[in-house]
């Protein structure tokens, strides 16, 4: 009776592949389903179809385990398992801000006809609040009679980048609507984490469904505040940075998440708060609406900025110049580029005219893939060749170590946009660029 429960993670992306190996990890038994054959055929052969640091190493190792394994079979998969998780992605719609829900619909009809013996359906995609207590009317009309499915809400908190630490090690663990059992079962899922001190919360559904949207929607609030305040210091001559380190000393502001600058990106934190705005407006509470309205605007005005600024470097237009890209991935430590700030950039001055190069250190091949009609280098020195302007749109430490002498030879005006605020830009003069910063005066 003391066996442990047997996991199945439906979603084998950056959330579904990244808890799978954590939970072989912790000594569970896992096997990941996706309907997607190359992304189950890749990791079941110990490739990781993503750049995550610290993923390839902990699938090799956990595969090795004879813990771990990939099918595109969700019935055996099911019948073998006690604990599903569902890790599937909610994209923003094409045509509207809502989040599409097809996939994580499909992924627990899939499992509530599948299951042959009584389980717990956990829920860690990040949807709008409500999505839970339909999805708990779809397990009910699916599932064999005789079969107690439970559903309930666990979200998810992890960083791309930091996905392995921050799942092993979560600042905390959310669940919604558990009967004493699930809860229990959950416990023993997250034993490891708790026991190293994770607060484990327990709520209802809408509230654990509801946490989740609103630590992204903090997030992305806190990042456009000091967007805001970085025009005030650019009109008023003040420093962001300085400002950013001097008001994160209070403990209740704290100084993470106040990088003035490109402003955020991602596969997350935009859809989640246009979402939250979608789902705030259908409920009538129109005060979220506006102020993640706000967020929203504030956010694609900083690329509008960084644009404007290229576009006066140039003095007044940027037809036929050339300008260097430095950074494609929407952060450091990651190949993606979903809705990245960098590529926006790029995009938008390849469509005013520019022979844009960009480079990335790892996110070059997905970004040739999303924007094929820029140039892509392989290097730094490659990028900024022969041109009139160079953006630092991606803070990668290779940027930041980067010899600012060495590139200024290679350029043919050494003018630099630092879209980050993270060079050290007295150096970057001190070489002979002249630089502009976001969030300071010009
Ligand atoms: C985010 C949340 O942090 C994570 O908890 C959630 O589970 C998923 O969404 P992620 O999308 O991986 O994670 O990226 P994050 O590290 O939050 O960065 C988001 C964006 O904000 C990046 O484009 C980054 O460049 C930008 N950012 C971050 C800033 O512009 N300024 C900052 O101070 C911090």
């Amino acid at each position: 009776a003391d066996r442990l429960p047997r996991i199945t993670v439906f979603g084998t992306g950056y959330l579904g592949a990244t808890h799978a190996v954590a939970m072989a990890q912790l000594g569970f038994d896992v096997t990941g389903v996706d309907t997607d054959l190359a992304k189950v055929e890749a990791l079941a052969a110990g490739k990781v179809p993503f750049y995550e640091p610290g993923l390839p190493e902990l699938l090799e190792a956990t595969l090795a385990t004879g813990r771990l394994r990939f099918t595109t079979d969700a019935a055996t998969a099911v019948a073998n398992a006690e604990v599903h998780f569902v890790c599937v992605g909610t994209p923003q719609m094409k045509t509207s801000h809502a989040a599409d829900l097809r996939f994580v619909e499909a992924a627990t009809t899939a499992v509530a006809r599948a299951m042959t013996h009584d389980g717990v359906i956990v829920g860690k995609s990040t949807v709008p609040v409500g999505t839970a207590a339909r999805l708990r009317e779809i397990v009910a009309r699916e599932v064999a009679p005789g079969v107690a499915a439970e559903l309930v809400w666990n979200p998810e908190f992890l960083r791309e980048g930091k996905a392995v630490d921050d799942t092993l090690h979560p600042d905390r663990v959310v669940v919604g609507g558990a009967s004493p059992a699930a809860e229990a079962l959950l416990r023993t899922v997250y034993a490891q984490p708790i026991a190293e001190g994770s607060p484990f919360v327990v709520t209802d559904l809408p509230t654990a469904e509801l946490v989740k949207v609103s630590a992204n929607a903090f997030l992305a609030t806190k990042i456009s505040f000091v967007n805001a305040i970085a025009q005030v210091c650019e009109a008023a001559g003040a420093d962001v940075t300085v400002l950013a380190d001097a008001i994160g000393h209070d403990v209740r502001i704290g100084r993470q998440f106040l990088d003035a600058g490109l402003g955020f990106g991602g596969g997350c934190l935009p859809k989640d708060i246009r979402a939250l705005m979608h789902r705030a407006g259908e409920l009538g509470a129109h005060r979220a609406v506006a102020l993640m309205q706000q967020v929203d605007e504030i956010n694609m005005g900083q690329r509008a900025a960084v644009v404007d600024h290229a576009v006066e470097a140039c003095g007044g237009s940027v037809l036929n110049r050339r300008i260097g890209v430095l950074g494609a991935a929407f952060k450091p430590h990651t190949d993606d580029v979903r809705d990245s700030p960098a590529l926006n950039v790029a995009a938008a001055l390849h469509l005013r005219g520019a022979q844009v190069t960009v480079y990335d250190p790892q996110a070059g091949d997905t970004a040739r893939a999303t924007f094929p009609s820029l140039t892509y280098a392989t290097s730094a020195e490659e990028a900024v060749e022969g041109t009139d302007v160079v953006l630092l749109l991606t803070e990668w430490e290779e940027f930041l170590r980067a010899d600012p002498t060495q590139l200024a030879e290679r350029t043919r005006t050494p003018r630099l946009i630092d879209a980050r605020g993270k060079l050290d830009t007295d150096a970057w003069r001190a070489a002979g660029w002249t630089t502009r910063t976001l969030g300071r005066a010009a």
